[in-house]
């Protein structure tokens, strides 16, 4: 998996003077079947979350509230998506380096994810991320 593989979606949007509504799919804007749902929030300003790299987990990332940005890396190039609308989001495969810091006020990060939670599926250290990316291992 490369940067190129990294998706931003736009998700459908229902504009009304009572309030918009968007929503999402699994295997329509989402791209795999959703085995878990969970939610960054009340991150003090100037933290960041998330430096690893998933070796199955594929994740969809959903600005509801405020903004931040999601730093991916392949082990060859970088890229900042910063999500700010809550009818975007952003598709990472597994197998990609990610960061997700410069967290606004009050942001919530909705993350769904393709497998339930697996601390064995995690890389932590980026040298071995590297290495594994190197050997064609992740
Ligand atoms: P972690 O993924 O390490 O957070 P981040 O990478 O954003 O810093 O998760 C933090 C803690 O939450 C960790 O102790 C495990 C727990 N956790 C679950 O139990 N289930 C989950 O689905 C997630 C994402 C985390």
């Amino acid at each position: 998996m490369t940067i190129e593989d990294v998706k931003v979606v736009e998700l459908p949007r229902f504009l009304d003077a009572r309030g918009n509504l968007s929503f999402v799919e699994q295997l329509n804007h989402i791209p795999f079947e959703i085995e878990r749902t969970y939610w960054i929030y009340d991150v003090p300003g100037g933290e960041a979350r998330g430096g690893h790299a998933y070796k199955r987990n594929q994740e969809f990332i959903v600005a509801l509230s405020g903004s931040f940005d999601v730093v991916i890396d392949d082990g060859n190039k970088k890229k900042v998506y910063t999500l700010n609308r809550s009818y975007y989001g952003l598709y990472v495969p597994s197998g990609l380096w990610r960061e997700i810091n410069n967290f606004s006020t009050n942001s919530l990060a909705l993350e769904f994810g393709s497998t339930l939670y697996d601390r064995s599926d995690y890389v932590d250290n980026y040298d071995e991320f590297i290495k594994l990316k190197g050997n064609g291992e992740i």
